[in-house]
């Protein structure tokens, strides 16, 4: 399932288990783990949801696609866990893209919405209820994911080991000898 990049790129809503999984995958390959909601909070020194509240989603939007860029572009392969919504800049899905192996991680609304608790790291879930804007944002996002992914994971029914699993499956399957 390679792409040409070198890295295992983990993508999907929120409470899909990127970072769990992704730092997972990251052992078990021996591998750096980026995530780059991290990246963010690191850059800024302020995290994702003060950053929502003090700079607004746009800007927050803009130092992820640096996020972005850097993890993409880092030298050594790495495993990327890319925050949910990484995948709504056209830029960003390029890079994605052409990074390496990318993963969608995949969940019903309600099961993403059990997995993030009272949601309160995720401005996006503060208005309504988490499982009717995680069903929004599943149908929005769906084509951006989609035209990113190489393969597609369902993670209801599996722990985070069980995801990890399915996604090295794929990946070493796919991988050049
Ligand atoms: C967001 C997902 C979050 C974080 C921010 C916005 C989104 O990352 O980047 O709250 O738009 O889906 P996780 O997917 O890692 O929770």
């Amino acid at each position: 399932m390679t792409r040409g990049g070198r890295h295992l790129v983990l993508v999907g809503l929120m409470g899909a288990g990127k970072t769990a999984v992704g730092a997972r995958c990251a052992e078990r390959l021996g591998r750096p783990f980026i995530d780059t909601d991290a990246l963010v909070e690191t850059a800024t020194g302020t995290s994702v949801a003060e950053l929502f509240a003090s700079v607004g989603e746009s800007a927050f939007r803009d130092l992820e696609r640096r996020a972005v860029e850097d993890a993409c572009s880092s030298p050594e392969a790495a495993v990327i866990a890319c925050g949910g919504g990484a995948v709504l800049d056209p830029g960003s899905r390029r890079r994605i893209a052409a990074a390496g192996s990318v993963v969608w991680l995949r969940a019903a609304p309600a099961r993403l919405a059990a997995r993030v608790g009272d949601g309160s790291e995720r401005p996006l879930l503060r208005l309504g209820t988490p499982t009717a804007t995680l069903k929004r944002l599943a149908e929005a996002r769906a084509p951006a994911y989609g035209a990113v992914a190489d393969v597609v994971i369902d993670t209801d029914d599996l722990s985070v080991d069980g995801v990890a699993d399915a996604v090295l499956d794929a990946y070493e399957v796919g991988e050049p000898g």
